[in-house]
């Protein structure tokens, strides 16, 4: 069959806009794709000759970008032009959680989606088909039908010449491996009305995604499987960070634990690795807006459950901040505790809602001296998440290294000499980097008592055992 389809708009490049159209300009050389930002910076940053400099690091895209860019993949703020042109506009926007008003904490910010909305209503030409590429709270389709309704009563120069229709199309991808899991989806889930529209964004994915993997939903059913999705994830998460817990008081193992259950097939293998705790931009919101859509509802018991999930998360977080301390005799003042990774998983420069955020704040808070490293996270960008300027520019002269300050951080990009007279270190991010660190060799380097901290569960016992590093592990209530 033919693609109607011959031009695209996104609207937002971000994470999931910026990658996921640079896989369908690849797979769909026939269409063109534009992708339109409000944010000046990041379209130049997308239109860098220097691929290095792309705002979003993920494996794979730099060569996608480098094969498709100004051939039918085009960054611009030209939003009034190419929503104009587009036959097809992803809305691809921020939803983060409300700070204030009504459902302040919980609901989903739709400001952006709002103004997306009225832009399409604005300028777009003929009919176009507003696909949901954000994850929304269900039956946020009938408040973008609204809006765009309204542009089609209005008594504006050409009323009637433009329609719409509005289908729900939720990304599941996950940074550090979007490239693949776009390239290879378990499923790509289309929720609409109108036949003839889902058809034309089926046909799209059908250039590299199989049949049987298009499933089709009505639209609340594809917005609503979306917050499920993240908020099943989020729960196995917190599941097996309570059972880690659980297994360090009670001489268990969570790796072994985890491989029991996982052979279950009902279980599954998947995520059942315990960490520092869940971050990324979206499991908590995600499960936040389900909290307080089911409080809207009516349905307290269902909120307080998903709720748990999320609290369960921010315990474990303060619980392993706590046992640091608690291990480092109750206090860390004056203390130099290096910090491996930042990022909230490996392979990305993301760090939102990362754990990293919260448990150096406490070490901080402490009285520690923090030296953070991270292969792709900016020094910059630390000091907006902990809210605190790095001890080199505050005290341009000073050796951080001296322990002559508490409560601070500087950031490393190389871990040559970071060990040197270190108490502990703390392993946040599972970095392949991380796990070639030769803990003999490191093990002179450090102050004693020496602690090693692995909230990844990346180092292998046995390299540290006739070292005079002390070893804790994440889930791990083995003594040695
Ligand atoms: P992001 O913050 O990285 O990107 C959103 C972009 O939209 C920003 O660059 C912003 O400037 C732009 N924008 C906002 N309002 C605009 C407007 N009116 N016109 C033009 N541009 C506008 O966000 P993201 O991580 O890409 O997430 C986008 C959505 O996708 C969210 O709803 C999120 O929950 C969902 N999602 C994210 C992921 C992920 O891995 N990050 C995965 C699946 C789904
Ligand atoms: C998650 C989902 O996996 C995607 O399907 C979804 O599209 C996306 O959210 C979204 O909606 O934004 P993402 O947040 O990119 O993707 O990363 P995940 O791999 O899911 O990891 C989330 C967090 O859980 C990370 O901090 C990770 O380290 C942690 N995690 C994951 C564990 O602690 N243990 C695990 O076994 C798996």
């Amino acid at each position: 069959m033919k693609n109607s389809i011959h031009n695209i708009c996104c609207i937002g490049a971000g994470y999931v806009g910026g990658p996921t159209m640079a896989v369908i300009a690849d797979r769909c050389p026939h269409i063109e794709v534009n992708v339109v930002d409000i944010n000046q910076d990041r379209i130049n940053l997308w239109n860098s000759l220097d691929l290095n400099e792309l705002p979003i690091f993920e494996p794979g895209l730099d060569k996608i970008i480098e094969r498709r860019r100004n051939k039918n993949l085009f960054f611009s703020n030209d939003i009034k032009k190419q929503i104009s042109r587009a036959d097809m506009i992803f809305i691809s926007v921020n939803t983060p959680t409300k700070t204030k008003g009504i459902g302040a904490g919980k609901a989903s910010n739709l400001k952006w989606i709002e103004a997306s909305a009225r832009q399409v209503a604005l300028y777009a030409k003929g009919h176009t088909i507003v696909v949901e590429k954000s994850t929304l709270p269900v039956r946020t389709a009938e408040v973008i039908k609204e809006i765009l309704k309204s542009k089609q009563n209005s008594k504006e120069k050409h009323p009637k010449t433009s329609t719409f229709d509005v289908l729900s199309n939720p990304e599941f991808l996950s940074e550090g491996s979007a490239i693949y899991d776009l390239e290879n989806p378990d499923r790509v889930l289309i929720g609409g009305e109108n036949n003839s529209a889902i058809e034309k964004l089926a046909e799209i994915y059908r250039n590299w995604v199989s049949e049987e993997k298009l499933l089709q939903t009505n639209i609340w059913s594809s917005e609503l499987a979306k917050l499920t999705a993240n908020a099943f994830l989020a729960q196995r998460i917190s599941s097996i960070n309570s059972i880690g817990a659980l297994c360090e008081a009670t001489g268990a193992d969570v790796r072994e634990v985890s491989k029991a259950i996982g052979h279950d097939s009902r279980i599954g293998s998947k995520f059942l690795d315990a960490g520092p705790g869940f971050g990324g931009s979206c499991f908590k919101k995600d499960i936040l807006n389900l909290v307080y859509l089911s409080e809207y509802f009516g349905l307290p018991e269902v909120a307080a459950f998903w709720n748990s999930v999320v609290n369960l998360n921010a315990w474990h977080q303060n619980r392993i901040s706590k046992l640091i301390t608690k291990n480092l005799f109750g206090t860390l003042s004056n203390k130099k505790i290096v910090v491996l990774g930042f990022a909230f998983k490996s392979n990305t420069n993301d760090t939102r809602e990362s754990a990293a955020i919260q448990i150096c704040k406490n070490l901080i808070e402490e009285g520690a001296a923090l030296l953070i490293h991270d292969p792709k996270v900016s020094c910059d960008q630390i000091a907006i998440d902990l809210n605190l300027q790095p001890y080199s520019k505050k005290n341009k002269e000073s050796n951080f290294s001296e322990r002559n300050e508490e409560g601070n951080w500087d950031s490393i990009d190389s871990l040559e000499n970071a060990f040197d007279g270190a108490d502990a270190v703390l392993i946040l991010t599972e970095w392949m980097e991380y796990k070639k660190i030769n803990w003999r060799v490191t093990s002179n380097k450090m102050r004693k008592p020496a602690w090693l901290f692995d909230a990844r569960s990346i180092i292998d016992p046995n390299q540290v055992l006739n070292t005079d590093i002390n070893f804790w592990r994440i889930g791990d209530g083995v003594k040695l």
